[in-house]
């Protein structure tokens, strides 16, 4: 099912707040640039502070939700993106191409448009099980087919380092897998909203359901229970960064 990103733009900001530990990982890689191009840029999280940056963004409704703080954004699409060959020194896209309709090509112009190097953030179906599969099957087969592998980011990307981004129990940006230590948290439609992933599920109803129930009676606790004693967790998400001259 296809994704309204008008609508995922709703209360995206209110959680989908960009995490610190996160955006410290991420920063690493853009330093010293003086300019960025952010790729399906949403509204604005993780856009670095300390140099000029333009955000690429389809939806209407995601730009018109970024704080008069945030830089220029621009409607479109990383499959034409309006700018010349080496425009900006870095292009980022963070949790974004597993949206695009034409991954390969959307990469090719982030490479087209960035003189030193590519910098995404995405899910790398390697990662061990996740309890939420359990409850909601699906999942993994939807997540299978949008995220592309690492080998394909590779043929894609031409050379690739690839760094592990752990978790944080307290994640403040609540992506798909942010509540892994919290999770009462998806029983509430607001946060759902704000996940892309719910709205291609065909019923998550059944899932709920039984989520409510296990965390209820300790179910949840007496399989799950491992987690608590952790403070990050390894669920799949690498930053990947392409160096244009490496
Ligand atoms: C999960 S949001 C991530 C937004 C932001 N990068 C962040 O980290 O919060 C995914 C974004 O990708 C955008 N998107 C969808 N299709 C796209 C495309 N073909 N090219 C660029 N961006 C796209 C959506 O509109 C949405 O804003």
């Amino acid at each position: 099912m296809a994704v309204n990103y008008d609508a995922l733009a709703v209360d995206y900001q209110a959680y989908r707040i960009p995490d610190r530990r996160i955006s410290e990982k991420i920063n690493t890689h853009l330093e010293n640039a003086g300019s960025v191009l952010n790729v399906g840029a949403g509204t604005g999280s993780y856009e670095p502070r300390h140099c000029k940056v333009v955000a690429l963004e389809p939806s209407q409704e995601m730009i018109s939700k970024r704080g008069i703080d945030k830089a220029e954004a621009i409607l479109g699409s990383a499959e034409n993106i309006p700018f010349q060959d080496d425009a900006f020194e870095i292009a980022m896209g963070i949790l974004t191409i597993h949206h695009w309709r034409n991954l390969p090509r959307g990469l090719a112009e982030m490479k087209r448009v960035a003189r030193r190097k590519v910098v995404l953030l995405t899910w790398i179906d390697d990662s061990p099980r996740f309890w939420m599969q359990d409850y909601f099957p699906e999942m993994r087969d939807i997540d299978h087919q949008i995220f592309p592998t690492l080998t394909e980011l590779e043929s894609y990307l031409g050379n690739i380092k690839v760094e592990v981004v752990e978790i944080p129990e307290d994640c403040t940006d609540g992506f798909m897998c942010a509540y892994w230590k919290r999770p009462a948290a998806y029983l509430d439609h607001r946060v759902r909203a704000a996940i892309s992933t719910f709205s291609r599920m065909s019923d998550y109803e059944a899932g709920l359901a039984k989520l409510k129930d296990d965390l209820e009676s300790g179910e949840w606790k007496s399989k799950y229970g491992q987690l608590l004693e952790m403070n990050s967790l390894d669920l799949g998400y690498r930053l990947v960064v392409s160096e244009k001259n490496a």
